[in-house]
């Protein structure tokens, strides 16, 4: 049984000053059925909680429906609660009176609702500190009074925006285990869980079902059924293929995304827009530094360990950190990834052991080849006498394409790749940009 569809959903922004839209979803289809666990998995920025705000009624969608229990949504979803990455607590009420909140909202008596609350704190284990405020409790005790807050609503679909994520990793992989036992014990207040999460092994161990999210705009790749047994076993063979097949879906968005093997053949299921202009073109946001450091790090592994989710481990960097890095080794050709294992190119091999001065002149020549929004602003530099621009000129150029904050991350990437390439210098005081003018004929 359906109890929430999402149909043919798309969410614009307003770009400030009248500039357009920016496309954040594009026509997302999904169904969330009695009894199953769902994870959305994606990329930071790839529309994750834009779509469960929407779900949730909480914002509008530009085109689409979203139904609950089959009825068009048109406002604040009830059928749904939310557990938040940030814990949403109201500091001056105590853990008893923060999860009474929504009952009170409801209209419920005080007596019924000290009950319901009470049970709910007994079954996220936190018996005993009723009368306590937030500020008194740890990290993982606190999102322990998120999931009791969500749980006494009783709600029929259970959201979680990354939940965990603010958590450290013991924290978080014991009340992971737990929220898995009581849905395995059939002890979970809600008849199914959507779980947002950039962490693929998460997904696989929690879900019945993962989502696979793209980016820019967010679109449904396809989704993977786990056809493991519940609890899933994090040792069993089939859990490491199903992890190893979703990190090369998600370093290459060419792969299709299908019901249960991998195929390598095919394109996504909805294509990727088209990009015209360089300004347009999104950046992975990612240092130089961090860029050289990883391929170093992979220059020095011992034969056969290049595959990601192991460097990853070996890293201790989350998917969410690995995978930019590795985007912008591909799009500087520096490395090549495909079935879930990265490989240096030569010029990759050169850049990671060569002297700092010849790496400069690598990562100039590469830049210049492959990312072309560093070379427009080379050229909108050389055709001022001056040789130099304000930064606003730039920043307006990317505001033109992104909502302001994007726009200022990829305006901070382009000057990080720009300046180490010494393509520009720019000075942070007077926020303008400077070409060295007899440097510039080398340039172009
Ligand atoms: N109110 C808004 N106005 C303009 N842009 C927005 C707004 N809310 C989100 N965005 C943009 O929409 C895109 C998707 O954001 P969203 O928070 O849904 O992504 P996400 O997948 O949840 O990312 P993360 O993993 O970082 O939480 C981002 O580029 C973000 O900047
Ligand atoms: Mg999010």
């Amino acid at each position: 049984m359906s109890l929430i569809t999402v149909e043919n959903v798309h969410k614009y922004f307003p770009l400030p000053e009248g500039k357009g839209e920016f496309p954040v979803l594009q026509d997302i289809n999904l169904t969330i059925r009695s009894g199953e666990v769902v994870a959305l998995l994606g990329r930071s920025g790839s529309g994750k909680s834009t779509l469960l705000r929407i779900m949730a009624g909480l914002i509008p969608p530009s085109r689409g429906q979203v139904l609950s229990n089959g009825r068009p949504l048109n406002g604040p979803n009830s059928d749904v609660a939310m557990v938040f990455q940030s814990f949403a607590l109201l500091p001056w009420l105590t853990v008893q009176e923060n999860v009474e909140l929504g009952l009170e909202a409801k209209g419920i008596s005080r007596t019924v609702r000290r009950q319901m609350a009470l049970r709910a704190i007994d079954l996220v284990g936190l018996d005993g500190f009723e009368s306590a405020y937030p500020k008194e409790l740890s990290g993982g005790m606190k999102q322990r009074v998120g999931f009791a807050r969500a749980f006494v609503l009783e709600p029929q679909v259970l959201f979680m925006d990354e939940p965990f994520s603010a958590l450290d990793v013991l924290t978080s992989e014991n009340l992971r285990g737990e929220i898995d036992d009581l849905w395995n014990a059939g002890m979970f207040p809600s008849k199914s869980i959507l779980i947002v999460t950039h962490n693929i092994e998460e997904a696989v161990f929690l879900a019945d079902r993962v989502v696979i999210l793209g980016a820019n705009p967010g679109r449904v790749r396809g989704e993977l059924t786990i056809d493991l047994p519940r609890p899933h076993d994090r040792t069993h063979p089939r859990f490491k293929e199903l992890v190893d097949y979703i990190y090369q879906v998600m370093t290459n968005p060419e792969i299709e995304v299908v019901g249960r093997e991998p195929s390598l053949v095919g394109a996504a299921v909805t294509p990727p827009v088209e990009i015209s202009s360089p300004w347009a073109t999104p950046l992975p946001h990612v240092r130089v530094g961090e860029i050289s450091g990883l391929l170093e790090v992979i220059v020095n592994l011992p034969e056969g360990t290049d595959d990601i989710p192991r460097l990853a481990e070996r890293l201790q960097l989350e998917v969410d950190a690995l995978l930019p890095i590795l985007d912008a080794c591909v799009l500087l050709d520096f490395a090549t990834v495909s079935q879930g294992d990265v490989k240096l190119t030569p010029i990759g091999q050169d850049f990671a052991t060569t002297t700092i001065l010849r790496s400069k002149d690598l990562f100039r020549q590469q830049a210049l080849a492959n990312v072309p929004v560093l070379g427009k602003m080379v050229e909108v530099l050389q055709e001022k006498k001056s040789g130099s621009v304000r930064s606003d000129t730039f920043l307006s150029l990317w505001e033109e394409h992104f909502p302001p904050v994007e726009a200022e991350r990829q305006f901070a990437t382009a000057v990080d790749w720009g300046r180490y390439a010494e393509l520009f210098e720019y000075d942070t005081n007077e926020d303008r940009f400077y070409i060295n003018q007899g440097e510039s004929e080398a340039v172009s």
